[in-house]
């Protein structure tokens, strides 16, 4: 139905933003792309040297995910799976960027929430743990996403599931260079330069 197209739009609209370069911009810090890993996320934003700047990023990059999706549960809730799947396509895809974003970890997680509790508390804690003892970003991002999307499975909620597998298919295949340098130990552990 043409609520498709609106539901997909909401997400979209919200996700594309892309708080990480607007911030570090308004922050005289320059254009984030030419920096660290190049990546417009929290994490490259903390390679600027400002934990308020990244935390600020990774705050309204996961509200980004998290408010078109409490909408959708109003609007189109048939259609939500749309609305989850376009937040993060419209981070790793933002149009106002030539299509170049981010990586889709932040916003998922907001995503998650905006799903069930239960999805964003799965996702938090396998996210911060991870991080907590690797401290390796991208590990814990990755790490959480496949964690979330196979509890989405096992409580049977098929729709969100599949929505959440290929969020994490999405965001794993954007995470190649750095699943590349996992591979060769040179992945830079959270606060080291990038
Ligand atoms: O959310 C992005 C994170 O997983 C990796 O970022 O800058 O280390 O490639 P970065």
């Amino acid at each position: 139905s043409i609520n498709v197209l609106w539901a997909a739009l909401l997400g979209y609209a919200f996700g594309s933003i892309p708080f990480g370069l607007i911030l570090a911009k308004l922050a005289g810090k320059g254009d984030i792309r030419q920096q660290g890993s190049g990546n417009i996320g929290a994490t490259n934003v903390l390679r600027t040297g400002s934990k308020g700047l990244a935390a600020a990023t990774l705050l309204l990059d996961l509200a980004k995910g998290l408010v078109p999706v409490l909408i959708a549960w109003n609007l189109f809730w048939q259609e939500i799976g749309w609305t989850a799947l376009f937040a993060v396509i419209g981070h790793c895809f933002p149009v106002w960027l030539g299509f170049k974003g981010g990586k889709g970890v932040a916003t998922n997680a907001g995503v998650s929430f905006g799903l069930g509790l239960l999805f964003g508390g799965v996702y938090a804690v396998t996210w911060l743990s991870v991080l907590a003892i690797t401290r390796i970003s991208s590990l814990a991002g990755m790490a959480a996403v496949v964690v979330t999307a196979l509890v989405a499975f096992f409580t049977g909620e098929t729709t969100i599931a599949y929505v959440l597998a290929l969020i994490a298919a999405l965001v794993l295949w954007l995470h190649r260079e750095n699943i590349g340098r996992l591979a060769k130990g040179t992945e830079p552990k959270v606060g080291s330069k990038g």
